[in-house]
């Protein structure tokens, strides 16, 4: 249960006893919001009872990181897929979306370097046979010096109130230097043996800073080795090296290897995009924390091939429209931030994330990156074929230079999730679950109920349904009693529920219970698709 803290004035509503009408009780209680504590657990848990995920292949006692989504896990996801889609492709008149094989010619795989540099160096801790990858623990480690410039900063909020001057007080309280000096040296010694491969380097790292398994807490390091993250399979019948292929570790080289085939066909001017959402594989070295790292995961990428010499512009220019894209979901803007990569992929000139605070703290979310015109140029040198634009206004033939936004779809719908699941405690002692999801994420919009399951109510509920279903998924529910019903809907996230009651069929109004605020309206049958459709539309998210 999350404890509460934030509180703030709200109207609840009881349903009288008689269950024939309903009274409205204002009171005032403690509000929760939503709490970064480790409810990860409680997040799994619900999710799997509401049919959200599930542990794949769970009758045999699942397969470790592999996960399924459940009935109503797949309707969130495809909204938020079509959140994604809606605002890059039918929002840009330059972007368009393809889908592409996840079986590509080994030779894209050699081309681009994934066969030679996807690796993650990895070391095990011999007392507890736990296995890392090296640079997350440098990450982890700098993370908690950071921390600790963090409490200093709050410590000085505390004492000197409004006259704090934040940027002033970080240049010159001493604890403060002396920590941002300690993670300027990792990060360049980081930099000087990633980036050069130098793995020794990176093992006597982690014996200087004295890091220990999180685990066992212990200092006995392996060497650090490096690891290939793709699958590999093999085509048809024939097995062996010259049959060897693999299962696409991001879906952004569909979208290369087809750069000219759009470009050409929907005669697309540069600077323009080509999206995709897809599935991608890695054979991760520690894959954990629920769906935050899968071995089987969902991708949405979009690469903006724009002029050489532009690609900066064009950085900067993604990473504000993506942050936009996330802030108008609503999961509060505190709840992003921007990271700067030390170590930069093999084929990038710049690299940011967008971090969010899942329930174990702040994680990559979506990347976008610089990637140079290094992978149309190594197709270009590997299949032989030329895959330039002629660029009128230049009046010369150029490789374009690519700009990239990469976000995981399986880790959006955990933030989406996380931050939306709380557990209420209400001023009737009473308690609920309920996931504030964005409305126009919902699985369902609208959750329609007939009071009484006799007196004809089912049979009007069913036609109130039907008038509504061609617009909104709607979920019909005449089980248990009216209070049991709220609380199911409450959990799986449906915005709205509409109840057929005796007056309905007097006067063909119903009440219509806000999720959020559980206040109840009465209404006209002929505004609900208006008053539903204001709340739950993309269209908002959109504009
Ligand atoms: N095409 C560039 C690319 O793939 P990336 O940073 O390796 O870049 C992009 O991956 C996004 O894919 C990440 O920000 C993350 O959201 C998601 N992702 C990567 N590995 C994942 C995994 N093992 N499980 C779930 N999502 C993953």
């Amino acid at each position: 249960m999350i404890t509460l803290k934030s509180r703030f004035l709200r109207i609840d509503f009881l349903i009288s006893n008689s269950l024939k009408t309903y009274k409205a009780i204002p009171f005032l209680y403690l509000c929760p919001m939503a709490q970064k504590e480790d409810n990860l657990k409680d997040i799994i848990s619900h999710a799997k009872e509401y049919g959200f995920v599930f542990p794949s292949s769970e009758i045999y006692d699942g397969l470790s990181a592999t996960y399924d989504y459940g009935q109503l896990g797949s309707e969130l996801k495809n909204n938020i897929k079509s959140y994604w889609w809606k605002s890059m492709v039918q929002m840009h008149d330059n972007i368009v979306g393809i889908d592409s094989a996840i079986f590509m010619h080994p030779t894209t795989w050699k081309a681009s370097g994934h066969v030679d540099a996807f690796n993650d160096p990895l070391i095990d801790n011999k007392d507890s046979k736990k296995r890392y990858r090296a640079d997350v623990l440098l990450e982890d480690h700098i993370e908690k010096i950071r921390q600790k410039i963090n409490k200093e900063v709050a410590k000085g909020l505390k004492r000197f109130g409004d006259n704090f001057n934040e940027e002033e007080f970080l240049k010159t309280n001493p604890n403060v230097l002396r920590n941002q000096t300690k993670i300027d040296d990792i990060e360049n010694r980081m930099r000087e043996t990633l980036g050069n491969n130098d793995l020794e380097g990176v093992y006597d790292l982690i014996v200087d800073l004295a890091i220990a398994c999180p685990i066992s807490g212990s200092k006995n390091w392996t060497e650090v080795r490096q690891f290939n993250l793709m699958f590999s399979t093999e085509l048809g019948s024939v097995a062996g090296d010259a049959a060897k292929i693999y299962l696409r570790p991001e879906t952004a080289q569909g979208i290369f290897v087809n750069y000219l085939n759009v470009q050409k066909t929907g005669r697309m001017k540069i600077p323009f995009g080509i999206a995709q959402i897809g599935k991608a594989f890695r054979n991760e070295i520690v894959a954990r924390q629920f769906i935050f790292r899968m071995r089987e995961f969902e991708q949405m990428e979009m690469q903006f091939f724009v002029r050489p010499g532009e690609e900066m512009k064009w950085y900067e220019y993604w990473k504000e429209q993506r942050i936009n894209w996330h802030n108008k979901l609503g999961l509060g803007q505190e709840n992003y931030r921007f990271h700067d990569h030390i170590k930069l992929a093999h084929y990038a000139n710049a690299a940011s994330d967008i971090e969010f605070n899942f329930p174990m703290g702040f994680k990559e979310l979506e990347g976008i990156h610089s990637r140079t015109d290094f992978d149309l140029k190594q197709h270009e040198e590997h299949s032989g074929k030329k895959l330039q634009y002629f660029d009128p206004e230049l009046n010369k033939n150029y490789v374009p230079f690519v700009v990239e936004t990469s976000i995981g779809l399986d880790r959006m719908f955990l933030a989406v999730l996380s931050t939306s699941f709380k557990n209420e405690k209400l001023e009737d002692g009473s308690e609920r679950s309920v996931l504030s999801l964005p409305p126009a994420l919902a699985p369902y919009k609208v959750a329609v109920m007939p009071l009484t399951r006799k007196d004809g109510l089912p049979e009007k509920a069913k036609e109130v349904l039907d008038t509504l279903k061609f617009d909104h998924n709607c979920q019909y529910d005449e089980k248990d009693s009216p209070g049991k019903r709220y609380r199911r809907q409450d959990a799986i996230g449906t915005p709205y529920c509409v109840m057929i009651d005796h007056q309905t069929l007097e006067d063909n109004t119903v009440t219509i219970r806000d999720r959020d605020t559980m206040l109840q309206d009465r209404v006209a049958i002929s505004d609900l698709e208006g008053i539903i459709r204001k709340k739950v539309s993309m269209t908002t998210l959109l504009k």
